[in-house]
């Protein structure tokens, strides 16, 4: 008889914000970076992706794969997401050659379900969760035996990114050197539980599209930045190890600073690029300027503020100074800077969330 099943399965997926950042393909096929990187991942509580894969004998196989994200019908048909499916799709197969008497779900069409409940697009790191949520879901589907490290060198394929948002905590991408990329994945710095207090505040000045993507924004950067050269050599690699010491040591003010560093760079090198690629708003730059008050009125570093491809500030700050950070945060900028939604988030632990003004 026909197997007209529909198989199904449904993974969450968090949101990371890199605080030594990834910009830069040395691999654009493979998705291999220029340069390591070490990021948070923040709690599923506040943001995450929601994805369902499905697939069946009885869906037509002229309509191929699918995937609906955030209600909308999205292509498939690029390299980075047919790769990821490509590689699923090799697991089951040698599952199904070992043990002939399973269903053989790697000749099925895949279709995908996926919702993001945060802005898609917009510097949030949609990508990382979006394809660790897609490739967690397809192998759950495909009850593949891999771990969240072989599940990381293949959303890396999907988005660079993707590769931290398998591990929780503290997590770092490291580059690695092999030409098939075999050795270039994320690995767990620290559980998020070695430093609890750890939280962060998303600000989100503009919940549009961006202008330029990531992909496409890091390669111009690549062929025409001469600073850029300068941060690949000299700059992450003295911050991944001043980051990786200050996690280590449970050390706020050398996590800040370097988060903080870090970010301009990286922003610095978008301005180098030629024509110059600006993701950062005037609003941004209003939250800086805040941080930078709220630190200078503390008379230590309790808050420090990172950017990634859009105009949305990351604010990083411990438990404890929750009230002069995200108070006084929320009273400047909420109250005199026209253009903030006044959204505010929380990551990892909920602190607060109101509504937008
Ligand atoms: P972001 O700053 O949000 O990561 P990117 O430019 O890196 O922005 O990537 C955005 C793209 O990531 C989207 O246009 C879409 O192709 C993909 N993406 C986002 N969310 C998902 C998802 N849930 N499932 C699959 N792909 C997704
Ligand atoms: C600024 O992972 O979105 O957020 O690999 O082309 O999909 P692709 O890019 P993506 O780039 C993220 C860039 C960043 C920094 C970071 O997350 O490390
Ligand atoms: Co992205």
């Amino acid at each position: 008889m026909a197997d007209t099943t529909v198989y199904r399965a449904s993974t969450t997926a968090p949101v990371n914000i890199a605080v030594v950042k990834y910009w830069g393909k040395r691999d654009p096929k493979l998705n291999l970076p220029t340069n390591s990187s070490l990021s948070v991942t923040l709690s599923q509580a506040d943001l995450r992706t929601l994805t369902t894969a499905s697939c069946s004998a009885t869906y037509p196989a002229s309509e191929g794969d699918s995937l609906l994200l955030n209600g909308e019908p999205s292509d498939v048909s690029g390299a980075r997401t047919q790769a990821c499916f490509r590689e699923l799709r090799a697991r089951r197969a040698a599952l199904e050659a070992a043990d002939p008497s399973l269903p053989k779900l790697s000749t099925f069409p895949l279709r995908l379900v996926s919702e993001n409940n945060f802005p898609t697009a917009a510097g949030l790191a949609s990508s990382a969760a979006g394809f660790a949520a897609l490739v967690r879901a397809v192998a759950n589907l495909y009850e593949l035996p891999a771990s969240p490290s072989e599940l990381s060198k293949i959303a890396r394929q999907g988005s660079g990114s993707a590769c931290r948002s398998l591990f929780g905590g503290y997590v770092a991408w490291r580059m690695g050197s092999a030409a098939d990329g075999s050795d270039s994945m994320a690995d767990q710095v620290a559980e998020a539980a070695h430093w609890p207090e750890m939280r962060a505040l998303i600000l989100v000045a503009s919940a549009a599209k961006k202008g330029v993507s990531s992909t496409s924004g890091m390669q111009q950067t690549v062929a025409t930045s001469g600073l850029f050269q300068e941060r690949i050599t000299r700059v992450v690699p003295e911050n991944m190890e001043r980051m990786e010491k200050a996690i280590a040591e449970r050390d706020f003010a050398a996590f800040a600073e370097v988060t903080m560093r870090d970010s301009n760079s990286f922003h610095a090198t978008c301005a180098d690029t030629y024509p110059p690629i600006f993701y950062m708003n005037d609003v941004s730059r209003a939250a800086i300027r805040a941080v930078e008050a709220i630190n200078a009125a503390a008379g230590r570093t309790i808050a420090a503020y990172t950017f990634d491809a859009g105009p949305n500030a990351v604010i990083y700050y411990l438990e404890k100074d929750t009230e002069a950070v995200v108070g006084t945060f929320y009273h400047v900028i909420g109250g005199e800077v026209e253009g903030w939604k006044r959204s505010v988030i929380s990551g990892l632990k909920p602190t607060m969330s109101l509504d937008e003004g």
